[in-house]
């Protein structure tokens, strides 16, 4: 039976353009599932927009315009972003419609009759002026530590003390700038501690990064708080069955909304797929979430507890990883130095950050940093000087002595034997999230078909009419270590890759394939495949 896998990257709040950090994770995402499909795996990636919640509730009302017509106009370009960073989602949702509606109802109502659902009054606090209770965020402060001014209602960012917002020092509402009181509500809560037992065995068998294994198991050694799981009135989301202002809090929504997209995507025409056997706990379909490192707890702890109270199916793993810093600093509006998706891709090839990260990824969730002239050496002399070098220094000779045609023998059989004996080490890599080090050996590999052709120097020997024959081979054996070499980088450039498949006038590109050489077999005229990186697009450089 074929092997499958369902795929997702976190849902983005429908709030505000997508950033180069979003990005990081969706090529992450996006390079893992096109090797898995190069293998043969029957994938299917999915991401969508995270729509609910306060914020996206206010920005609407700012903008003067209903949240369900903000939310519309932001998926179009979430969806277009990511599909011109070539990210190759079968489907691309949002978590606000009925099927989600459906699913997060199914998966509530399971709760509740386990008894996981407890209602307790708490006090909140409130904004008279606007009628609403107020999220953490949108409290500001003197932190109660240090004293620093205009801190937000839940940390301190001079000093990092963390505290709730009842005790910040002249606290005011940043909706109305009046001081909040503290009003009761009753709330419903998700009793996370009687699933202890449940989320210890799934992360027992999980395959788990360290650092994200030990944070969990930090947190289930200390004892796990009932999960707040309800908002009042006003907020944009699901209304909680059987009441009359209570809402779910959009982290219950969003998780589930994995499964209501994927719904949505069984539901159109050119799926495939039966969405049954991809929430039964028994199948044999394994579920991935990439995440970055600061949403572990949700993905780690809540939602696994809810998918094991509720009897779907829990996630064969989670993949954290850390975030991204440009020129060694956090990306900031402020500071100039926060660039949205579509600022990069109107200067620059999706496909060059998409190498250069790949060079920079591994498995951990350390941070990664984009200096951006470390990001133009990279693409220039890996990229244009290595790779594409190798079929644009050699395909000149097949078209203009050999009529387009490759050779009917190697010069050089090892050579090629040694480019293709790294071919299961460079699939684990990639099966690991080790780009770093896929990209490390592709580029020996690289240096290696560079360093033949200079020693073969067929510039010179096509003078001499006796060594043709030589020239067409060894042209012909650079050529097939292009092949081999692009076809390593496919899932980090498939554009690049598939343009140049269609260069060596051949269809499929897959794992199985790499193997066949091109002999006595014509190729199309040598179009440019990637242009070099020109410094005046690099966004640090226009940042005055
Ligand atoms: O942290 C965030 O940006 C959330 N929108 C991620 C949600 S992931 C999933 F749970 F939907
Ligand atoms: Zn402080």
């Amino acid at each position: 039976m074929t092997e499958k896998a369902f795929i997702t990257t976190a849902l983005i709040y429908a709030n505000g353009p997508l950033h180069l950090g979003h990005i990081v994770e969706q090529i992450q995402a996006d390079i893992w599932v096109r090797n898995k499909k190069m293998q043969g795996v029957d994938c299917v990636f999915i991401s969508g927009d995270d729509a609910h919640g306060t914020p996206i509730m206010l920005n609407a009302a700012k903008q003067d315009i209903t949240p369900e017509e903000m939310v519309k106009a932001i998926y179009i370009e979430h969806k277009n972003d990511s599909k011109d960073f070539l990210i190759s989602y079968d489907y691309y949702g949002s978590t606000h419609n009925e099927t989600s509606q459906e699913i997060v109802y199914d998966i509530y109502a399971k709760l509740k009759q386990q008894g996981l659902i407890d209602s307790k009054n708490i006090l909140q606090a409130y904004d008279e002026t606007k009628g609403m209770f107020l999220p953490d965020r949108f409290i500001k402060g003197s932190c109660p530590k240090c004293g620093a001014k205009e801190q937000y209602g839940d940390n301190c960012e001079a000093c990092g003390a963390t505290y709730s917002p009842v005790d910040l020092i002249d606290p005011y509402s940043t909706l109305s700038n009046t001081k909040p009181t503290t009003k009761e509500s009753e709330h419903y809560f998700f009793k996370l501690g009687s699933m202890q037992t449940q989320i210890e065995s799934w992360l027992s068998s999980a395959p788990i990064q360290s650092a994200v294994g030990n944070k969990l198991q930090e947190w289930l050694n200390s004892s796990l708080r009932d999960w707040d799981i309800s908002r009042d009135a006003p907020y944009f989301g699901f209304k909680i069955p059987e009441t009359d202002n209570k809402y779910f809090y959009v982290w219950l929504d969003a998780p589930v909304g994995y499964f209501g997209i994927l719904k949505n995507y069984a539901d159109t025409a050119n799926a495939n797929i039966n969405f049954s056997e991809y929430i039964n706990p028994n199948s044999e379909i394994k579920m991935y979430h990439f995440i970055g490192k600061d949403i572990t707890y949700f993905h780690g702890l809540f939602w696994p507890a809810m998918l094991s109270a509720a009897e779907y199916k829990l996630p064969e793993s989670i993949y954290a990883h850390g975030f991204l810093t440009v020129n060694g600093k956090k990306m900031s509006k402020s500071k100039g130095t926060f660039i949205t998706a579509r600022e990069y891709l109107d200067k620059l090839s999706p496909e060059y950050l998409r190498y250069y990260l790949a060079t920079r990824l591994a498995d951990g969730v350390d941070d990664l940093d984009l200096n951006w002239d470390e990001f133009a050496t990279k693409i220039n002399s890996d990229l244009i000087g290595k790779v594409i070098n190798i079929a644009s220094r050699t395909s000149g000779f097949i078209h203009k002595k050999f009529n387009g045609k490759l050779a009917c023998e190697l010069d050089d059989k090892d050579i090629i034997a040694t480019m293709l004996k790294a071919k299961d080490t460079i699939i684990q890599h990639y099966a690991d999230r080790q780009y770093n080090l896929a990209t490390n050996k592709i580029m020996q590999l690289a240096d290696k078909a560079n360093q033949y052709i200079a020693n073969k120097e067929p510039w010179k020997q096509i003078k001499d009419p006796k060594m043709h024959e030589q020239v067409h081979q060894v042209c012909t054996t650079s050529l097939n270590m292009f092949k081999i070499i692009i076809t390593y980088l496919a899932p980090i450039l498939p554009e690049t890759a598939k343009n140049s498949m269609s260069f060596l006038n051949i269809n499929i590109l897959d794992w199985q394939e790499i193997d066949n050489i091109l002999l006595d077999h014509e190729i199309k005229p040598y179009k440019h495949l990637l242009a070099r990186v020109d410094q005046k697009d690099i966004p640090a450089n226009n940042i005055s």
